[in-house]
């Protein structure tokens, strides 16, 4: 693997092969005082975030870390790119000081994939950590080691993603990548919050989530993207929280075996009660634990694998 920009184009024997990697490291690393592997020494592995970020940022840098690897974390508020200095130069100044690989985020859709371009020379990888309402893989690949763990194998799960799937790069990266393994999406979502074109995806869509949920083994709800909706918010948020929000009335219709996710960060009580995010059948602290796992598993991929670029 050279890069990691999306899950739309990764094939089931690589994402699995990071799966499994990740799956492998969780193991090693169990009860360890000490969660330091020397795999990534002397490698230099950069954040470059134009866009807000908890668990992403974070999650990146401890994985870099447990691998031994020289992290240093840039934001674009901090950085000369308050000065004017663009996303190519930007980009070209960190791979002449050393980057083995640039992890960003960006507000705009495809700045990972340019970034790839122009960096291609240096030789630097590039992770993408959520490109506008495009992808977020890296989510969608701890998404589906925390199904894993729950629900044994994703072939023939029936997933439902639900809400604010317009803007979603997180339901973008899960529609490519559930389905690549096997697994059924439903979209359970308002008219306005879905994308067009979405009978070009691989799913279904549903408008009443009450319908849906007996049927499902997992439940994703979606975080309400305000900072993208620049027309204003339809429908409004007590009209969302009615018809799409995760209630204890609506976790009694999930079957008992039925898992529930969030990316995060979470709206409690319009997206998701409090209840349910906290109840046993949630996996959101889960999903946090997988994703240094996983973020591990990506560089270890990029960087250190025999498939990785030289
Ligand atoms: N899920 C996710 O991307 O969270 P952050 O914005 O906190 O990184």
């Amino acid at each position: 693997m050279k890069h990691l920009l999306a899950t739309d184009g990764l094939d089931a024997d690589t994402a699995t092969a990071v799966l499994d990697t990740a799956d492998e490291l969780k193991h090693t690393l169990l009860g360890r005082e000490v969660k330091k592997l020397p795999t990534l020494r002397g490698r230099t592995v950069i954040t470059l975030f134009y866009e807000n970020s908890t668990r992403t940022r974070v999650s990146f840098e401890i994985a870099g870390k447990w691998m031994s690897a020289d992290v240093i974390n840039v934001s674009a508020s901090s950085s000369s790119v308050n000065k004017g200095e663009s996303l190519r130069d930007t980009a070209l100044t960190l791979a002449a000081a050393g980057a083995d690989c640039v992890i960003i985020r960006h507000p705009a859709s495809g700045a990972a994939h340019r970034l790839s371009g122009w960096l291609a020379g240096p030789g630097t990888a590039v992770v993408n950590a959520g490109d506008g309402m495009h992808e977020h893989p890296t989510q969608a690949l701890l998404d589906a080691a925390t199904l894993r763990e729950r629900l044994g194998s994703l072939k023939d799960r029936r997933i439902a993603i639900v809400g604010d799937v317009l803007h979603s790069r997180v339901a973008r990266s899960n529609i490519h990548l559930l389905s690549t393994l096997g697994a059924e999406v439903v979209l359970v979502a308002p008219p306005t919050l879905l994308p067009v074109g979405v009978e070009k995806l691989p799913v279904t869509v549903s408008h009443d989530l009450d319908a849906e949920l007996p049927a499902v083994d997992a439940v994703m709800m979606l975080r309400v993207q305000a900072e993208r909706m620049h027309g204003g918010f339809f429908p409004s948020a007590r009209e969302y929280s009615i018809s799409y929000g995760l209630s204890e009335r609506r976790q009694a219709l999930l079957p008992d075996h039925a898992v529930v996710l969030h990316p995060g960060p979470m709206l409690r009580g319009m997206e998701i009660a409090s209840a349910v995010a906290d109840s046993p059948s949630s996996a959101i602290t889960e999903q946090v634990r997988n994703g240094v796992h996983v973020r591990m598993a990506v560089l270890y991929h990029l960087l250190a694998s025999e498939g990785a670029a030289a």
